[in-house]
């Protein structure tokens, strides 16, 4: 098997497909999946794609987005995103990719939480993450490696070479002249989540290892309407899109209670709805629903089709039916700290870019339906950095292929408890008390002889669990009380 390339994508979601789009079709580009290259959160993406329609939403996309963000974003990153958004989109629309719209052909777009405008384009009505991956997949140019896990970074003298990776049973070496990492998020480290199951911070812990810098890692949102009953592990989510037309949140006895926490009520940014649902229920302990009453079901199936039919496989006879909701980890807003073109302070030759990245568009809170633009904007500019600082010359350099204990006896019962514990103390409402109790589990945790991944896991919730315990006061999706 060839081992060198010109490009190295780590991650199968938007930000890396998306990234193998846009580069020279004559580059020698892998592209490297963990898994099935749709087990990502891409894949399971619902409500759509924030994107300005006209020129003069641009800068109200900015505020709505600054505003969710808190005040914690970056300035500059926000205005790149809103502003080279719509040439993004344009960009994909041209490539054939189609959004929902009317019968004359004019683009539908929806509203969600904290939108001051209707700008969500979304496909497939409530499937637009499956849509747009099926594009991004049909369009991809470069060699796919499936069930290929990234274990570490072939770094040396602050310049990247390459990855080691986990891969039909054996561990070997990649190298390449860039390597671009596009690995998601950290989902699978909370008990409750949305996320696909690759999506287990396993990056977040490499740059622990090698000292490249996480910010935000405190940062992260819990998403208000999931439907957190059942065996599996990924629970299913209820789009805020559905909020945004029509569907209301009660409590067992009808109560709408948001609004005594906030006058935008159903249309509250996640975070405060999220908290809310958290307080109401444990004031009152009562069950929290989602109430769709207000959808015609001829028109509730065609619109919202994928969460219709995964709630009737679930035995929901919607949208007449209450469906009760919890809220569950859904998105990090923190990862790896990037300039605008996805480079990484202080190390040559690699791009961190989508979820995993922090480029400082989301800054304490993410805006609904932003991340798959991010994926698609900033991947662009990787690219573009790439193109232009590319050399043919040979990086020539061999790294051991080092022997590496990946799971040992045990890592599943810590893998369990660490879910519990991020859950319980690092969730949506957190104690300098309980952080601290969870930090100092974690502490015990990293000194066992456990695999390597058990302990990447573990690097990451350290850092979230520190950071977090350094922020003192609330902001945005960091809630601490007391
Ligand atoms: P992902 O799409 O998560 O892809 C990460 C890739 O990296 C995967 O292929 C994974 O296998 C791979 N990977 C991970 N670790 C390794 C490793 N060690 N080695 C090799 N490969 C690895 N955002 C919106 O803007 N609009 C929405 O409507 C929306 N709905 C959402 C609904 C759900 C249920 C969820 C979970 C998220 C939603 N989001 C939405 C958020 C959005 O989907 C994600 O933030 C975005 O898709 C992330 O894209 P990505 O390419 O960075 O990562
Ligand atoms: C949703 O459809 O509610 C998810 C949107 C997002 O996470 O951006």
């Amino acid at each position: 098997m060839k081992t060198t390339y010109d490009v190295l994508i780590i991650g199968s979601g938007v930000a890396g497909l998306n990234t193998a789009l846009c580069l020279p079709d004559d580059m020698e580009v892998l592209v490297l999946s963990k898994d099935y290259a749709w087990e990502c959160n891409t894949f399971y993406a619902q409500g759509g794609i924030a994107v300005a329609p006209n020129e003069e939403d641009i800068p109200l996309h900015v505020k709505d987005t600054l505003d969710a963000g808190a005040g914690h974003c970056d300035m500059k990153a926000v205005e790149l995103l809103c502003s080279e958004g719509p040439k993004a989109i344009e960009s994909l629309c041209k490539s054939g990719f189609q959004f929902d719209s009317d019968e004359n052909g004019n683009l539908l777009y929806t509203k969600e939480a904290a939108h001051s405008t209707d700008r969500i384009l979304h496909a497939g009505g409530d499937s637009t993450g499956r849509e747009l991956h099926l594009f991004l997949m049909q369009s991809l140019k470069f060699p796919i490696l499936y069930n290929t896990q990234v274990i570490d970074l072939l770094i040396k003298d602050k310049i990247c070479y390459g990855v080691q990776v986990f891969h039909a049973n054996k561990i070997f070496n990649l190298y390449a002249k860039k390597i671009v990492i596009a690995s998601g998020g950290v989902g699978s480290l909370y008990e409750y989540h949305t996320n696909s199951r690759t999506i287990s911070a396993d990056m977040h812990g490499i740059c622990c290892e090698h000292g490249i810098e996480l910010q935000d890692m405190e940062m992260m949102q819990f998403h208000p309407t999931v439907f957190v009953e059942g065996n599996a592990v990924r629970k299913q989510l209820l789009s805020e899109a559905l909020r945004g037309e029509g569907a209301k949140i009660v409590d067992e006895d009808g109560n709408r209670f948001l609004f005594s926490y906030d006058k935008r009520g159903e249309l509250s940014p996640r975070n405060i709805v999220s908290e809310a649902l958290f307080d109401h229920h444990q004031k009152t302990n009562k069950k929290i629903y989602l109430d769709l009453s207000s959808f015609e079901k001829k028109h509730f199936k065609k619109r919202f089709p994928s969460i219709y039919f995964n709630m009737k496989n679930l035995g929901f006879n919607i949208p007449d039916e209450k469906i009760p909701i919890s809220p569950a980890f859904h998105y990090a807003m923190g990862g790896i700290k990037t300039d605008f073109d996805g480079k990484i302070n202080n190390l040559q030759d690699v791009y961190a870019v989508g979820e995993i990245a922090s480029v400082g568009v989301h800054g304490a809170n993410r805006l609904a339906s932003n991340s798959l633009l991010e994926g698609l904007v900033f991947s662009r500019r990787v690219v573009s950095d790439i193109c232009k600082t590319f050399t043919c010359k040979e990086k020539n350099i061999d790294f051991p292929n080092t022997a590496v204990s990946l799971i040992n006896d045990g890592d599943k019962d810590l893998k369990n408890e660490l879910r519990n514990l991020m859950w319980q103390n690092a969730g949506i409402v957190r104690t300098q008390n309980n952080l601290q109790k969870a930090l100092n589990r974690v502490e015990e945790m990293l000194k066992l002889q456990t695999g390597k991944l058990i302990r990447l896991r573990l690097l990451t919730s350290r850092v979230i669990i520190k950071s977090a315990l350094r922020r003192k006061k609330s902001l945005g999706a960091h809630y601490i009380k007391g």
